[in-house]
């Protein structure tokens, strides 16, 4: 690529060197977008389109339509002009069940007169927007909805914007076969869909900008086709699966007589054609492909509302031709709905593993998505507020993929309404599963404060009380600690430390030595600290850092029983929020009673060692940078700051130890730069045992 071509006269070598570039990015908009095999490094290919631009600033007269540089145009429309489809797009023929379908094969073998098994197209039946594309001399001139089929409506720059539509045919000129030449006038046929990981960013994206939600991802493909101003629709993920094509010019002939050789040749263009289309013999053998179609339909990253059937061989579609609306060689065969309506009768609230409180919707039972549903989540009270819920309202609800059901819109001014009266959703006062009240956890949450006594939380209590900046009771995990509360030989903490040899022993997967080697270590770990208790006991709010400060500060557990607000405020780092939740978890009787429980069984620390923070690593200044996953930020950060080291916020000549989890990124860069040496955790993890030790 010569610089002459920036400045200066229009040259054959420009003109050449435009040529290619637009030919090079439209081959790797295709490897990229509709592949999802990207051939070269995204910053190569920002040079490739850095250089067009800069090409066709200095030289806006070789500007061409179908240049990469094109898809966006600049000016929104004023209102869609009406566009008649040269060949009408119809519907498609359901079939429900299995007699139907072979109906269908009957009435096309009499028809026909056929003697062999006729051959089928199946094709997934994708949940978008119909869109039928016509390219003249291989370039992309317009793109139009199906409308009532007779006549769309022009989306041309809109979908000039979706990266899988190839604005110029070829694509990708093969090196070694030859194409077969691309008709003068071609239609292409096709639905424009959005991904269901697409639907779910732009749908948080716009939770979080506080803008409008989409339903599903078919309204969302819908809606963002019907934009008026092509630079919104360019910033939607809207992809293309193509499933037909017409050659317009009846003196032209076409390059295929199947639909096979139809995707074939579609695909060697550079057009996306769904990789799930097969072709078998005979109806019963579409029944198979459904069945395989629709055990696959959650796993897949878009959404499919059924099957096609089409006759393979276009000569005898032609022979077959069309009812009024519908063609005679093709039928859709319907999966069950995935979104339906039903009524809500009541709302309820559960507990979540960590207090949560979660409401959820009671339902009139519902087949959706394949399975009978009697509840679904409502996230959260905003949840409901948005969605402006009452109980007793008739609601549209949504099961897609393997996704756990959720009420996605409340159908309003509805005259099958289930029930004539309406009551509003309120959060309960108290706890549904131990009846501790029930307290706001930020803006949005609510938290059961019940803590160490819920039985929804028992599990989680346990765990974090046993875990490894807590009480650290080795070979206590997860999976032991749910097979002991299942059991119910412990419910809450303080059970652990009367757990016997014998109970231990005689549980599944476990050995004598397990047995014995846990009661060692439950033994071990009366023997603690303050501040190891206080983070163990799993307050709200209280993380190692706030532990190892109210430790420091009272001293005592005693002492930190006693304050009241204004005394746990003038400790360093609390504020009110904190100290209302710690005033509040240790003033519930249930609460008191299990820490007087832990201490009678033998539970101490002493209780001065914390209050001298050790001074093992004075002098030395620590970083942390990237994520760690065995603990937070902070509590790295308190640790370290318990054996006298400063934790700074940026590398510099004077940093001792970088802790560098994934994600890190400029500091790590720098502390490599400065050859400070760095930890990954388990590095880290060892230094702090080491030291603490
Ligand atoms: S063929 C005459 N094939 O389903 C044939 N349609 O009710 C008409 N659709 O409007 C269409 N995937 O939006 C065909 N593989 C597929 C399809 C498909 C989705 C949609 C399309 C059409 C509707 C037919």
């Amino acid at each position: 690529m010569s610089d002459a071509h920036t400045s200066g006269a229009v040259t054959t070598a420009l003109v050449d060197e435009l040529a290619q570039l637009r030919a090079r990015i439209h081959h790797h908009d295709y490897f990229y977008h509709t592949l999802d095999a990207p051939e070269i490094p995204d910053a190569e290919y920002d040079r490739l389109f850095a250089r067009l631009e800069q090409l066709e600033a200095l030289h806006p007269e070789l500007i061409t339509p179908d240049s990469p540089t094109q898809r966006v145009g600049s000016a929104p429309l004023s209102g869609f002009v009406q566009v008649t489809h040269e060949v009408p797009m119809m519907s498609l023929a359901k079939v429900f069940d299995e007699a139907e379908l072979q109906d269908f094969e009957a009435r096309i073998i009499k028809r026909l007169d056929a003697t062999s098994a006729i051959r089928f197209s199946c094709e997934p039946k994708i949940d978008g927007v119909a869109v039928s594309l016509l390219y003249e001399d291989g370039v992309l001139v317009r793109a139009a909805t199906r409308g009532d089929g007779v006549t769309g409506e022009d989306i041309t720059h809109n979908v000039r914007t979706l990266r899988d539509v190839p604005l110029r045919l070829p694509v990708h000129p093969a090196a070694h076969e030859a194409l077969p030449a691309v008709p003068a006038r071609l239609e292409v046929r096709g639905e424009i869909y959005m991904s269901r990981s697409g639907f779910e960013a732009v749908n948080a994206q716009a939770l979080a900008s506080g803008g409008k939600t989409f339903v599903n991802p078919r309204n969302a493909a819908a809606g963002t086709l019907r934009q008026l101003d092509p630079r919104i629709t360019a910033t939607r993920p809207l992809r293309l699966f193509c499933y037909g094509a017409n050659v317009l010019d009846a003196q032209e002939s076409a390059p295929w007589q199947s639909l096979s050789e139809t995707f074939a040749c579609l695909r060697r263009w550079g057009l996306p054609v769904n990789p799930l289309i097969e072709q078998v013999e005979g109806v019963s053998q579409t029944l198979a492909y459904a069945n395989d179609l629709l055990a696959r339909r959650a796993a897949l990253d878009y959404e499919i509302d059924g099957a096609v059937f089409k006759v393979d061989r276009l000569q005898l579609q032609a022979e077959l031709g069309f009812n009024a609306r519908t063609p005679r060689w093709a039928v859709a065969w319907k999966f069950p709905a995935e979104e339906v309506a039903t009524v809500v009768r009541d709302v309820e609230f559960q507990v979540g593993r960590t207090g949560t409180i979660t409401p959820v919707a009671r339902l009139e039972p519902a087949f959706v998505g394949g399975v009978t549903v009697s509840n679904a989540t409502l996230h959260n009270m905003a949840e409901i507020v948005r969605l402006g819920l009452q109980i007793g309202d008739r609601v549209i609800i949504r099961r897609a993929g393997d996704v756990i059901p959720k009420v996605v819109k409340v159908i309003e001014d509805d005259t099958e309404s289930g029930t004539a009266e309406r009551r509003p959703v309120q959060m309960p006062a108290c706890c549904p599963a131990c009846g501790s009240p029930v307290e706001p956890d930020g803006e949005i949450l609510f938290r059961c404060s019940g803590g160490l006594v819920c039985p929804a939380q028992r599990k989680e209590s346990i765990r974090h009380f046993c875990a490894r900046g807590a009480l650290n009771i080795e070979g206590l995990g997860d999976k032991l600690i749910e097979q002991l509360v299942d059991a119910g030989l412990i419910h809450d903490v303080a059970d652990v430390f009367h757990l016997q040899h014998a109970q231990l022993a005689a549980l599944e997967r476990m050995g004598d030595k397990s047995a014995a080697n846990l009661v060692t270590a439950i033994d071990k770990a009366r023997s603690t600290t303050l501040t190891r208790f206080l983070y163990g006991l799993g307050i709200p709010e209280v993380g190692e850092a706030t532990a190892l400060a109210l430790a420091s500060h009272f001293g005592s557990l005693e002492a930190l029983l006693a304050a009241d607000i204004p005394a746990l405020e003038a400790v360093p780092d609390v504020g009110p929020i904190v100290a209302a939740r710690v005033q509040h978890f240790l003033e519930q009787a249930a609460n008191r009673d299990v820490i007087a429980r832990l201490r009678e069984a033998g539970v101490h620390w002493a209780d001065q060692a914390v209050i001298a923070a050790s001074d093992v690593l004075a002098g030395k200044t620590f970083v942390l940078t990237g994520t760690l996953e065995t603990m937070t930020r902070d509590d790295a950060k308190a640790r370290l700051q318990a054996l006298g080291a400063k934790v700074a916020g940026s590398v510099s000549k004077k940093t001792d130890y970088v802790v560098a989890g994934p994600g890190a990124g400029s500091k790590l860069d720098k502390a490599v730069e400065l050859e400070v040496p760095v930890l990954d955790e388990t590095a880290f993890l060892a230094f702090l045992t080491e030291h603490e030790a």
